[in-house]
């Protein structure tokens, strides 16, 4: 495969990571804005569903950061639970086969449920996860997204709470993975942008 072109006005950087590193990654959040980000979407959830019972819902595994980070800046009482749902292979496109490898253990009925996604992309794994949570009678289920990629939404989706809108570009970091490598990063990059493929 012919080496990508990185336009020379990128910053990049490369990380040693578990024995492997990956040149060519563009930063597109900083540490310091993901963070200012998450504490202003705990502020508005706060301030939404004051005196509810409120259940978060991390989807696993992209979300445990967001979700750990998202808990601690909420100023509101509530529980946690995680749901897997796995789609995802070791590509970077959703198969669009959902299945739910873990599911919730806590009894949502009439409770304030907010699903807490790392990113919306298709809408596949979203509506999916509304439609069955649904079936368990929430009082209500907001969606709560740290990147809304607008640009493959196959099903409609209106995510309530959304950290950061991107067109394009996949992207590792703060619990994001290609295939599960880079969750760890503390920011997040772009490995794919259009034709220029930064993880070769
Ligand atoms: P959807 O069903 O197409 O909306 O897929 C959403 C899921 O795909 C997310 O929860 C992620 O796990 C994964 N995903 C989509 N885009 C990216 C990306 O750019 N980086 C990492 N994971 C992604
Ligand atoms: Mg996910």
């Amino acid at each position: 495969m012919p080496r990508a072109i990185v336009r020379p006005d990128r910053p990049r950087a490369s990380f040693p990571l578990k024995g492997q590193t990956v040149e060519q990654k563009r930063l597109l959040y900083s540490k310091e804005i993901i963070d200012r980000r998450v504490k202003a979407l705990a502020e508005e959830i706060s301030r939404d569903l004051k005196g509810r019972e409120v259940v978060l819902i991390g989807v696993l595994k992209g979300a445990f950061i967001f979700l750990a980070d998202l808990a601690r800046y909420l100023k509101i009482p509530h529980t946690v639970d995680f749901v897997r749902l796995a789609s995802y292979g070791a590509g970077t496109t959703s198969s669009g086969n959902i299945t739910v490898t873990k599911d919730i253990e806590t009894d949502i009925e009439g409770k304030d449920v907010v699903i807490v996604e790392d990113i919306i992309d298709t809408g596949t794994s979203i509506v999916f996860l509304q439609e069955r949570l649904k079936e368990r009678c929430p009082g209500s289920i907001k969606v709560c997204t740290l990147i809304d990629k607008k640009q493959r939404r196959e099903r409609a989706v209106n995510a309530d709470y959304v950290g950061f809108a991107l067109d394009e570009g996949f992207i590792v970091g703060y619990g994001l993975d290609f295939d599960e490598k880079f969750r760890c990063l503390p920011a997040i990059y772009v490995i794919k942008e259009g034709n220029c493929d930064y993880s070769m």
